[in-house]
């Protein structure tokens, strides 16, 4: 809990203006307004004032700038952002002027335009249709080719296994079966992602369920020789980077299992941060850690996007959301 504390007042102090997408929302109206009046960050609300009004009536619309896709002198501005991104993709003048409308493309265009620094929705659409706007217009940062997402998993107490309280966990909700590479970009910027948000010096373990060669799935997925490309790959992008494996998490997290099955490693035994080889390992991953061992998940967040863009889950309540604007202000220093 004092971490989220910490990253709201640090959002404070950077006064950053996010793009809410989903005006028609009560809940993303209800945020908005917590937000504004905590001074968290700047909002621009997507929707209208009556619309505000009507879904969450009698919160206190002071400071939120409202903007509407369907009469904002922007759109037509944004239309040709739109066209250009994707005119070799085929779309035409004629589409770009209709989807600029879309609440979510035009969060996005605002995104890309730089009018403003992050863009947070998916309170009442799908993940798909959350990311896909910052998928085809804002793309990936330099050096990454992969969106992906991490949870930062908070401990209830700090403990022998994980003594900074706080770890992070990827992919758990976008790439299903990643390769080599994506494996590699998630392992980059989830140390990014360590860094700015969870605040930590990040130790990166590349998760298996075989450590340094121990075991192998060559007749099934061969995912051992995956993980191996994954950690050459990430070190190559990341040289600086505290980072190896294939390791088990016991190798990864208990210092007497570590020295043991990878003697001399840099991060056997001490790691925080755990690429996991795919979405199942990862989604499954971090609901043990969840309910069996009481450990907060805040996320997913999502990183590798050019500019910080986060995706909420339909399940969201007016604290997930100010909680995500802050995690997106964080993103955009
Ligand atoms: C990320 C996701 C939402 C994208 O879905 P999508 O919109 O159907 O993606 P598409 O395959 O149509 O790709 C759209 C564009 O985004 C790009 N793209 C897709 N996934 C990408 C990724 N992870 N990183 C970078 N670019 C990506 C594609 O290359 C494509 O670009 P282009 O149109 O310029 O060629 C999809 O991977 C997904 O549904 N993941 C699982 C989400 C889920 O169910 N999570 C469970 C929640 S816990």
């Amino acid at each position: 809990m004092a971490l989220l504390d910490e990253i709201k007042a640090k959002a404070a102090t950077l006064k950053k203006t996010i793009v809410l997408c989903e005006g028609e929302d009560k809940r993303v109206v209800e945020a908005a307004a917590q937000i504004t009046r905590e001074g968290i960050a700047k909002i621009v609300l997507i929707g209208n004032e009556e619309e505000a009004k009507r879904v969450a009536p009698g919160v206190d619309l002071t400071g939120i700038t409202l903007i509407d896709p369907l009469t904002s002198e922007k759109t037509a501005e944004y239309a040709k952002i739109l066209y250009e991104a994707r005119k070799a993709k085929g779309m035409t003048e004629e589409q770009a002027a209709q989807q600029a409308k879309d609440r979510t493309m035009f969060g996005a265009l605002m995104l890309k335009a730089g009018d403003v620094d992050g863009y947070v929705s998916g309170a009442c659409h799908s993940t798909a249709n959350t990311l896909r706007p910052g998928l085809q217009v804002v793309k990936t940062a330099p050096g990454i080719k992969t969106v992906s997402s991490c949870f930062i998993m908070i401990a209830p107490v700090p403990n022998k296994y994980n003594p900074d309280g706080v770890a992070v966990f990827a992919d758990c909700a976008i790439n299903i079966e990643p390769d080599a590479q994506q494996l590699a970009d998630i392992a980059v910027s989830s140390a990014k992602t360590a860094k700015a948000i969870a605040g930590i010096e990040p130790r990166v373990a590349m998760l298996s369920f075989s450590t340094k060669g121990s075991g192998n799935d060559d007749k099934f997925f061969k995912s051992v020789p995956k993980m191996q490309e994954a950690t050459a790959l990430a070190k190559e992008m990341a040289p600086d980077l505290a980072l190896d494996g294939e390791f088990q998490f016991d190798a990864a997290v208990a210092p007497e299992v570590g020295e043991l099955k990878a003697p001399g490693s840099a991060v056997a035994g001490h790691a925080n941060v755990f690429v996991f080889p795919n979405i199942n390992a990862g989604n499954i991953g971090y609901k043990i850690a969840q309910r069996f061992g009481g450990y907060m998940a805040i996320g997913p967040v999502c990183q590798g996007f050019a500019k910080p863009l986060n995706d909420l889950s339909r399940g969201c309540n007016v604290d997930d959301i100010v909680a995500t604007v802050a995690v997106t202000a964080l993103q955009a220093e």
